[in-house]
């Protein structure tokens, strides 16, 4: 089933405190933005990249990528939910889009088949994976209640809509000046269901030092 691929590439990896944008750290012999894309430009139902950039960027990421012809580049915005809102105002189509973080380069098909798969049956779907720990909600440093965790996902992207209810609900949160961690807070707040999609504990979003280490790791068991 054909989708089309949103990625917010316009942060500046403060927490990875390398001086410029974390996607540009290479993890094995490609930099993070190149594994994430090559992803979709290898999968045949992706129709389009709609790729978010700082626009002193994007000369550099046009050469990192190589191939770049199928990708349209939109100039990213100061929050992750602005870089985001300059793709959806930038797609043309009224299919199945997936919003997925240009810092997730192990992302694989079969979670990107089964979120088309879902929001296209449900209207949204999200990535997610159980919650390992046990979780405690605590006050002032003292536990209030342990949390049951047969209840708990850690969400990661890809998140994948309808398009017309992501547009809806974009739209939505930039009249109300909302600012949501990810595209499924907003979709949520209008009141609609979002399912879960079962994902890989790989699909790690490299954040900060640590994560190279564990990038390289995942990189070398995939060969
Ligand atoms: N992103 C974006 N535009 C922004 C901020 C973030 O497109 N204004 C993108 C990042 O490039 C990344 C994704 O959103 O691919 C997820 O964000 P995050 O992991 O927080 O990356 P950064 O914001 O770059 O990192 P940090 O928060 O540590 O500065
Ligand atoms: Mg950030």
């Amino acid at each position: 089933m054909r989708y089309t691929v949103m990625i917010p590439a316009a942060g500046s990896g403060t927490r990875m405190g390398a001086g410029k944008n974390k996607l540009f750290l290479k993890i094995g012999e490609h930099p993070i933005l190149y594994h994430t894309v090559s992803i979709f430009q290898q999968d045949p139902q992706c129709e389009e990249i709609i790729l978010a950039v700082k626009t002193e960027e994007q000369a550099t990421i046009q050469e990192i990528l190589k191939e770049h012809s199928n990708i349209t580049f939109v100039e990213g915005g100061g929050e992750r939910q602005d870089s985001v809102a300059a793709c959806i105002a930038a797609y043309k189509g009224e299919g199945i889009v997936l919003v997925h973080d240009a810092a997730r380069p192990f992302l694989n098909s079969l979670v990107i088949e089964a979120l088309v798969r879902k929001a296209n049956d449900t209207g949204a779907a999200i990535a997610a994976v159980r919650v390992k720990d046990t979780i405690k909600f605590a006050e002032n440093g003292t536990v209030q209640q342990t949390v049951d965790r047969e209840k708990l996902w850690m969400v990661q992207t890809p998140q994948a809509f309808r398009y017309e209810l992501l547009k809806k609900a974009s739209d939505q949160a930039i009249q109300d000046d909302f600012l949501g961690t990810d595209e499924s807070m907003l979709v949520e707040r209008l009141g609609y269901d979002v399912s879960i999609v079962e994902s890989s504990y790989d699909n790690v979003k490299m954040t900060t030092q640590e994560d190279l280490a564990i990038g390289e790791i995942l990189l070398a068991r995939r060969k």
